[in-house]
C-alpha cells in the first residue's frame, strides 16, 4: 500500500496496471528467482502452513524462472477466480483495495538486485508472487483477501485506513497459525524472507500472541525490522468468519476512543504463546 498523492507513471493504465514484460527478464534475473525459490522452499518445509505449500504445488511455482503472470492467472482463475496483474511498484491504497475487491492481486514486476538478496525496501516480484500468490489458491484465504479489499474501500471513505492496514500487516504479511499445538508461518512477509522465516517461529525475542481482532487493530507495527509481535490465528476459516461477521463501521468508531499499543506490548488479556525476551535484540532486516 502506498502514498495517497502519488502520480500514476506514464505507461500505466488508469487502474495502474502495466504489462509484466516477461520476455524482458534477463537470464540473471531468472536465475536470481531460482536461487531465492530454492532457498525458501528448503527453509519452509516444516515451517510454512500446508495451505501455502499446497499453493506452490498446485500453481506449479517450482518451475524454473520468474513466473509468467498470464500463466499463473490461468491456473488461479480455475481454482479460486483470482488473477495476478503487474504494477510498477507501490500503488495508492484505493487502487490496491479496488483490485483486491475484484480478485486481482497486484504484483511488482521487477526483481531485486543481487546485493538486495536479504533486504529490500519495496516489495519485488519474489515477495509479491512467491509470498502472496500461493495462498490465493486456497478458497478460504482467497475470500478473505477479496473481503479485505472491499473493507479497504469502505475504510478509505471513513478515513480509517491505518487501522485496517494493521489487520493486513498482522495477518496477510506477518501472520502465524497454530496447528496441532505447533505454530506455522503463512504471512507473505515471513515466508518470502530467509531470516524472518526462522526468527518468526523459533527466536525467543518476539511476542507470539493469540489473534484478537480489536487488540490487533490497536497495535502499531514497525516496517524496518523483524516484528516484535506476531499474532496467531486458529484457522483460516476462523479468520474469515470473524472478519466477515464483524461490522467494521461501529468497530472503527469504538476503537478510535481506546488506547493504542506499542509493537512490543503484552497485555494481561493476551493469550500468550511466547512472551518476547527483550534481551534478544531483533536484527534489522525485513524481507
Ligand atoms: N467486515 C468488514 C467491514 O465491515 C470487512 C472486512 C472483511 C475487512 C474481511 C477485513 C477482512 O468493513
Ligand atoms: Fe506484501
Amino acid at each position: 500500500m502506498g502514498e495517497p498523492l502519488q502520480a500514476r507513471p506514464a505507461g500505466a493504465a488508469p487502474d495502474w496496471t502495466i504489462d509484466q514484460g516477461w520476455e524482458h527478464y534477463t537470464p540473471a534475473e531468472h536465475a536470481l528467482w531460482d536461487h531465492l525459490f530454492a532457498r525458501q522452499a528448503a527453509m519452509l518445509r516444516g515451517r510454512a502452513a500446508p495451505e501455502f505449500l499446497a499453493g506452490l504445488d498446485v500453481l506449479r511455482m517450482d518451475r524454473p524462472g520468474i513466473p509468467n503472470f498470464a500463466d499463473l492467472s490461468d491456473r488461479l482463475m480455475g481454482l479460486t477466480g483470482w488473477q495476478v496483474v503487474a504494477v510498477p511498484g507501490l500503488v495508492p491504497d484505493e487502487v490496491f483495495f479496488a483490485h483486491l475487491a475484484e480478485r486481482r492481486f497486484v504484483a511488482g514486476n521487477f526483481i531485486r538486485t543481487p546485493d538486495q538478496i536479504d533486504y529490500l525496501q519495496e516489495p519485488d516480484v519474489f515477495h509479491d508472487v512467491f509470498g502472496h500468490v500461493p495462498l490465493l489458491a486456497n478458497p478460504v484465504f482467497a475470500d478473505y483477501m477479496q473481503a479485505y479489499g472491499a473493507g479497504g474501500l469502505r475504510a478509505g471513505g471513513l478515513g480509517v485506513t491505518a487501522m485496517l492496514a494493521r489487520l493486513y500487516w498482522y495477518t496477510v504479511e506477518f501472520g502465524l497459525i497454530a496447528r496441532d499445538g505447533a505454530l506455522q508461518i503463512y504471512g507473505a512477509g515471513i515466508v518470502s524472507s530467509y531470516g524472518e522465516s526462522r526468527y518468526a517461529l523459533e527466536d525467543p525475542a518476539p511476542n507470539r500472541i493469540g489473534f484478537d481482532l480489536r487488540r490487533l487493530m490497536r497495535t502499531h507495527y514497525k516496517i524496518d525490522a523483524y516484528q516484535q509481535t506476531y499474532f496467531v490465528i486458529d484457522s483460516f476459516e476462523d479468520l474469515l468468519r470473524q472478519t466477515l461477521e464483524t461490522d467494521f463501521g461501529p468497530l472503527y468508531a469504538e476503537l478510535a476512543d481506546t488506547p493504542e499499543y506499542a509493537p512490543d506490548a503484552v497485555l494481561p488479556s493476551d493469550r500468550v504463546y511466547n512472551r518476547g525476551q527483550a534481551a534478544h535484540p531483533s536484527p534489522s532486516s525485513p524481507g
